[in-house]
């Protein structure tokens, strides 16, 4: 079976076949982040702008690279949930009219479970159930993973995401947008003992984020020090802050599998690109004997592949949508309420 995916949630319009949910056939990404980074992040109006012209090219381009049409095609799969509305609008009613035009099945994706399907890409003994830990710009997240469409959050971030706290503190350290993959690179020139980090101490659920508060320690910093006229060595701030980011997913991810009586645990989305986080929660699942799952650099941002092998096993699952689907700009997993 192939589906089309489309991805629109944020600055880069997607498409993508994906052949039972796990082999790609093509996958076509157009970045807006050039464009966004002359505001130091993303303006969602340009965002749903730059979609609107995109899509139709990039939809066009999927189809052609898998040589096929769309008449081809068993399903369109679309992200409708989370992210800017407005962007996520474009793909939405582009899905809607293309499956009302051609009468394939209409498949709505969770942007959050999607990340977690671009393991299926690459790694075909992946099976649920497993543990799921879901870090990007807008969400950090661990959930069971009970089957391919059944999530349960154990624990997810309070305020901000991992990659919102590596991006704010990249720009205030003078890295441009999208700051997550400077931070990386300066991390691994530093020295991250050169700083102690306030390490967040929550009550409640142990399995929570918090990432707000390491955010301001650091944008505080280093505004005082520009107020002293003093130099901070980003290398090293950069380094101690990617410590601190994957010490903490790795610690809670290990507990929570622990607890819950996981072997097997699958990292994704956007900061999953990150070396220290990759190399820290491999390590640790090294240690604990738990097979570990992460995807290639290049399926770890937005994309439209694990969207369509998402909508795979939602269509399998009789997940599908009519014309009467709409954006959400806010929206828990599968079966959860907000
Ligand atoms: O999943 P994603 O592409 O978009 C959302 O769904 O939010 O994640 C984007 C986030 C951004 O915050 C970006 O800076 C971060 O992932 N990111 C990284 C790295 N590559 C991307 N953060 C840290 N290190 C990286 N190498
Ligand atoms: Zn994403």
């Amino acid at each position: 079976m192939r589906i089309l995916g489309i991805e629109s949630s944020c600055d880069e319009t997607a498409a993508a076949i994906v052949e039972d949910g796990r082999r790609i056939l093509s996958n076509v990404i157009a970045s807006q982040a050039d464009e966004h980074k002359q505001y130091g992040g993303v303006v969602p109006e340009l965002a749903s702008r730059r979609h609107c012209e995109n899509i139709l090219p990039v939809v066009r381009k999927a189809l052609d690279d898998a040589g096929m049409t769309i008449g081809d095609v068993d399903g369109i799969a679309v992200t409708y949930a989370p992210g800017l509305i407005g962007a996520l609008l474009v793909g939405v009613s582009f899905a809607k009219g293309l499956a009302m035009m051609s009468g394939k099945p209409l498949i709505p994706v969770h942007h959050t479970e999607g990340h977690a399907a671009a393991n299926y890409l690459v790694h075909p003994d992946l099976k649920p159930p497993y543990l799921g830990i879901i870090v990007s710009g807008g969400h950090t997240r661990i959930a069971e993973i009970l089957d391919y469409t059944t999530f349960r959050t154990v624990g997810k971030t309070r305020d901000d995401a991992a990659g919102e706290c590596f991006d704010k503190c990249a720009r205030a350290m003078g890295f441009p947008y999208p700051g997550g993959v400077h931070v990386d690179q300066a991390a691994q020139r530093g020295d991250a003992s050169a700083f102690r980090l306030p390490r967040i101490k929550m009550e409640g659920n142990p399995y929570d984020f918090s990432f707000s508060g390491l955010k301001t320690y650091i944008v505080n910093l280093l505004h005082n020090a520009e107020q002293c006229h003093k130099t901070v060595n980003c290398d090293d701030l950069a380094a101690a802050l990617q410590k601190d980011i994957a010490e903490t997913v790795t610690a809670k991810t290990i507990a929570a599998a622990k607890e819950l009586g996981y072997r097997t645990i699958a990292l994704s989305g956007g900061v999953s690109a990150n070396s220290g986080v990759r190399s820290c929660l491999e390590a640790a699942c090294r240690e604990n004997g738990f097979a570990f799952y992460m995807p290639p650099v290049s399926l770890c941002g937005d994309n439209a592949a694990m969207i369509a092998a998402q909508g795979y096993y939602n269509y399998l699952a009789g997940i599908t949508a009519d014309e009467t689907l709409n954006a959400v700009a806010s929206k828990e997993l599968r079966g959860e309420s907000a």
